[in-house]
């Protein structure tokens, strides 16, 4: 099969990585992709939103599948494109997507379908929102409604606060149309976690859970980032829990959505805060986490291809998937000054030393005319590693990350420690 996977971060790099070991893979694309995926697959210089120019791009190669990392192109109907070139794509259509790319629609299908979520209002006039916030205890937590690249949420500790994001979202546009709505959440204290399923529409079978880190700074100190790191599996976050999510809330989102006429399918996410044992969803995604996915597919022993083919086909109830017991943790390598303004274009040394068996799924990166390996971006590399614990992948991370270098490379150094009774850096 010709394999197309669009995007360019390091999730894509992994599931290019992923899908070049199946026996059914003769040809593997990445669309734009970065320098880790030019080493494995051959990278097509587009862009990710590109769709009309990425159809054209998979005819006249003759791709089978197409497989979509990133948000926007979902939410801008990539999927109903590729279905109307009767090219298969795995990902939800634009409508499916929605559940992502609205959360003011996420919340209203969470309530009306009774998914345990925290309380909160939809809300399209600024005022009602106002008037809503004065009534609210605090922190509360305001949501742009739309896609704002991870930044449209803010947690208010004060009314002051909380009107000054409801103004900075509302009337300011601070993330554009995105703000045309806001949602308002109560605030949630307790655990986070991450749990990612396929589904066709009709099964949904769920990976292994896991757990990110999105603040730049070690104990979850400073501004928000795309994810500094992440780890499987959480060990507060049992086998039975799993169980309890997939029906209660990843299924019922499914059957959700298809009683409102939509089928999902793809690779639905669920954000979950576990407070006194109890999931409550904070946000879906409708596709595959970052950087989650490059701890939990290195877990899959499953063909992935047979998976997203099963799904794509409408048949993933006849296939049986099996995960790895073991650990993998993995760490964010950034440019120093990320997410604020950073440099790029250093030479990356190092990648050569790293142990063979320890996985370095590139991001920002760019292979020079001169054949060494640049960053080109804000997150570089994550580096990842399975172990048969946390404790045991966690120590390889490190240690390998140590032989990797770059001008202002950043890493946290928290990663996964939590679990091996270190700081405890969550709420
Ligand atoms: P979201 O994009 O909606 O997942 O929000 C981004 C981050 O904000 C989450 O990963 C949480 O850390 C935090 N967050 C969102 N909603 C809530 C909530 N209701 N209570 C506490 N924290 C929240
Ligand atoms: N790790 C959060 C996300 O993928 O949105």
């Amino acid at each position: 099969m010709k394999i197309l996977v669009v995007g360019s971060g390091s999730r894509e790099h992994t599931l290019a990585w992923k899908i070049v070991r199946s026996p059914r893979a003769e040809k593997v694309f990445v669309a734009p992709g970065n320098a880790g995926t030019a080493a494995i697959a051959e990278n097509l210089d587009m862009r990710p939103t590109d769709i009309e120019g990425l159809g054209k791009a998979a005819q006249e190669r003759a791709i089978d599948l197409v497989v979509v990392g990133p948000e926007a192109p979902l939410a801008a109907g990539i999927v109903d494109h590729f279905d109307g070139l009767g090219i298969p794509a795995f990902g939800p259509t634009g409508a499916a997507a929605r559940i992502e790319s609205s959360k003011g629609f996420a919340r209203e299908l969470m309530e009306k379908y009774g998914i345990p979520c925290p309380k909160g209002a939809v809300f399209s006039s600024y005022q009602k929102a106002r008037e809503y916030l004065r009534e609210q205890r605090m922190p509360v937590v305001i949501k742009a409604d739309g896609l704002a690249a991870g930044k449209g949420v803010i947690i208010a500790g004060s009314l002051e606060e909380a009107d000054g994001a409801l103004a900075d979202i509302m009337e300011a546009k601070t993330f554009g149309a995105a703000g045309d709505r806001v949602v308002i959440d109560e605030f949630l204290e307790g655990r986070e976690v991450s749990l990612i399923a396929f589904s066709d529409g009709r099964t949904v079978s769920p990976m292994v859970p896991a757990c990110d880190y999105k603040k730049i700074g070690d104990n979850d100190v400073g501004p928000n980032t795309g994810g500094m790191g992440s780890y499987s599996p959480p060990g507060f976050f049992p086998k039975q829990m799993t169980e309890k999510v997939t029906g209660n809330i990843l299924m019922s989102a499914v059957k959700a959505m298809a009683a409102e006429g939509i089928t999902y399918r793809g690779a639905l996410y669920a954000g979950l805060m576990i407070s006194d044992g109890e999931p409550r969803v904070l946000e879906f995604n409708a596709r595959f986490g970052d950087p989650e996915t490059q701890v939990v597919l290195p877990l899959l022993k499953t063909d992935l291809v047979e998976v997203l083919m099963a799904v794509v086909e409408e048949r993933l109830d006849r296939v049986n998937i099996e995960w790895s017991p073991m650990a993998c943790v993995g760490v964010v390598m950034a440019s120093g000054g990320y997410p604020g303004s950073y440099q790029t274009g250093f030479p990356i040394h190092g990648l050569d030393s790293v142990d063979n068996d320890v996985l370095v799924f590139h991001a920002g990166t760019r292979l020079a005319g001169d054949g060494t390996v640049r960053t080109d971006g804000g997150r570089v590399l994550t580096v990842a590693a399975v172990a048969e614990s946390i404790d045991r992948a966690r120590e390889r991370v490190y240690d390998n990350i140590s032989r990797i270098s770059f001008e202002g490379c950043y890493c946290r150094k928290d990663i996964a420690l939590r679990e091996i009774g270190g700081i405890n850096s969550i709420r």
